[in-house]
Order: C-alpha cells, then structure tokens, then sequence
C-alpha cells in the first residue's frame, strides 16, 4: 500500500500549501464534510462566507489539532470546558470560549467568544498536524442547503468553488457537532446545538446538570429554522400508521411524495420508500443523504417518521424540526 500512502502524502502536501496561499479545502470530519481556510488569514475565512454564500457575522468553528492547541484561541478554559475537552476530544463537541487577540473577528462576527473543536478523523487531524496552525470550517454546503456528508456531495454543491476536496469516505456520525457555551464563568455549560455528543454523557463527565436551550437562534447564530432543508417540504409525523395515512392522501392529491422510516415499511402505492435505519446512530448517519436523495428524486414532499429522542436521535430530531421550518408533530 506504499502507492495509496504516496498519494495521501501528495494530497495532504497539497492541501497544505492550498490553505496557506489562502485556497478553500474541503475535509472530512466524523460529523460533516468541512469547509476549510486558514483561520489567520481574514482574507481567506471572507472567501469562505462568500463561497457559501452565508451572510457576514454568522461565527464559524476553528478546528485544531489538540487540547494543546487550546490556549492560542481561548484566553479562559473553565475547569468544564477543560475536563470536556479531555474527555470528548478528538469528537463531535465544539466548545465556545472566550476568544483571545489571535482570533480575528471574520471568524467570530465580532463576538468575544470562539468556537473550538477537535474532529475525529484520520485525514482532518493529520491535516491539523502538517498545517499546523487552526483552520476554520463550516459545514462544506451552500448556505441553508443540507450537510454534505461524502466528497460527491461537496463536489455536487460547490463545485469549482472548493480548490481541493480531501475525499475521507463517508462521515460516520452524519449530523454536526453538539455546541456547548463554556464562555460565561460561574454558570453551568449551555448545550447550544444538539449532535453526536449527548447532554447525558455531558452531564456525566460533568458531574452535574448542564442547561439546555430551546436552540434558539439568539445564542448560536446562523441556526435559522430554515436550515438543514432540502427542496422537498418535510412534513414530521411520529406515529407510522399515521405517516402511511398522510404519505399516502399526498399522493393521492397528485404531489411526488416519498416516506422515511427508521425501518423499511410497504409504502403505498405511487409513494417512494426511503430507509433511515433504526438505531439512532444509524438513523443520524444516513439522515442527510435521504434528504438529498429526497431532492435528486424531485419528491415534492417528504413525510419522516423521526428517530426516539434517544442519544443522537436528539439531534435528528432537532434537525428534522428546522427541516420542517416548523415543528415536529
Ligand atoms: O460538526 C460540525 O460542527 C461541522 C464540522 C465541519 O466541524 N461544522 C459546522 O459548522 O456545523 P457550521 O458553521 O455549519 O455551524 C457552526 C455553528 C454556527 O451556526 C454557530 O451557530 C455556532 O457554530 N458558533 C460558532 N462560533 C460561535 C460563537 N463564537 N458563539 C456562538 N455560536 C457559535
Ligand atoms: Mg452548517
């Protein structure tokens, strides 16, 4: 495998000197594709808004190679941010911290806080490791559309825009990382955003309650309801029987429906069955792709019945809900 290894060397070289002339990268991570700049250069980072298309002043996540890359970034790392950081890092938690000078404010919109994460995947960390430096990555989508979760889906929606695409396989977890604000001292951590870490491992690392969010979009910007949608409308239904029913009278009246199940069930007829899986990691891993799909399809509608909110099924669920640019019913 001598061959395969000179050629991830050659693409980590060129990844490298990609950001460091200021290009875009995308990477793999364990949650979604990222897109990546180098986090000093705030020519490189207004690139990136521009690419996406996001609005100025919607904070982006440095991703760093390491706990001790820490104290660069954040001029305060509470005793839970730290014991966080210890025990999720590299993994699906970004922690917001009070941000020193080194963060320049393209990154932050102007806040006195930053969000820091370590990703757990081979190709971002040794990236991290050759860059040296911090990169700052949103989810490698154009604003409001759905995460990529595989290289294709990077290429299918940013095409040229992206210099270089690090393609790392499928993501495995499949929804963004879970937000913790660890920036106010002397109150407990607040979850901002739901994803593969959950509240209840949080709490018994902890040792103690974390406040919970009704996610709102004050806190952590850029998380609009109209977020994470595809095309089709998503209608959220819990109950299967129930879902059948609706799939089926929205075919009936002449829409491209489709139905999403954690497990396969017999759609009716002129209804398109799509599969989630039906365990929560499962559920959350193939989430976006179904959504996609959903799209390459043209289903005008897509009734989904969510996953329990159970461990990451959480998360799903608070995505399926700014799917729905409602709520889940
Ligand atoms: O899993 C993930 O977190 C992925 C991968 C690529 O790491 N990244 C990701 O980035 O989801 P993005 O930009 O799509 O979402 C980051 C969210 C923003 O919407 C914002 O709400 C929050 O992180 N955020 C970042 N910095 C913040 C800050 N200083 N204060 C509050 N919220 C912040
Ligand atoms: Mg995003």
């Amino acid at each position: 495998m001598i061959e395969g290894d000179a050629e991830a060397d050659a693409d980590l070289e060129a990844a490298v000197r990609t950001l460091r002339a200021g290009g875009l990268v995308a990477i793999p991570t364990e949650t979604v594709y990222g897109l990546a700049a180098d986090a000093s250069n705030p020519a490189a980072v207004r690139r990136l808004y521009e690419v996406k298309g996001r609005p100025p002043g919607h904070p982006v996540i440095v991703h760093i190679a390491g706990i001790e890359a820490l104290s660069r970034w954040a001029s305060r790392v509470s005793e839970d941010a730290r014991r966080l950081a210890e025990t999720f890092w590299p993994g699906p938690l970004t922690l917001i911290l009070p941000r020193t000078l080194a963060v320049v404010d393209e990154i932050t919109g102007g806040r006195d806080t930053v969000g820091l994460r370590v990703p757990n995947h081979p190709l971002a960390l040794a990236l991290l490791r050759a860059f040296d430096g911090g990169l700052a990555a949103p989810s490698a989508n154009r604003f409001g559309r759905v995460s990529p979760t595989t290289a294709a889906d990077v290429r299918a929606d940013l095409g040229s825009d992206v210099d270089l695409v690090l393609d790392g396989g499928p993501c495995g977890v499949g929804v963004e990382s879970t937000i913790v604000d660890c920036s106010e001292e002397g109150v407990p951590p607040v979850i901002l955003r739901p994803g593969g870490v959950t509240a209840e491992q949080i709490e018994a690392a902890l040792g103690h309650p974390v406040r919970r969010t009704a996610s709102g979009p004050s806190r952590a910007p850029g998380m609009l309801p109209a977020h994470y949608a595809p095309r089709a409308q998503v209608i959220v239904i819990e109950e299967i029987d129930a879902a059948v029913a609706a799939a089926d009278s929205h075919a009936r009246s002449g829409k491209r429906t489709g139905l999403l199940t954690p497990q396969s069930v017999t759609a009716p007829p002129g209804v398109t069955a799509l599969t989630a899986g039906d365990t929560s990691e499962s559920y959350a891993s193939a989430l976006y792709d179904r959504l996609r799909e959903a799209d390459r399809l043209g289903l005008d509608l897509l009734v989904v019945v969510p996953p329990p909110a159970v461990g990451v099924g959480v998360a799903v669920r608070d995505r399926l809900a700014r799917a729905t640019t409602g709520s889940v019913r």
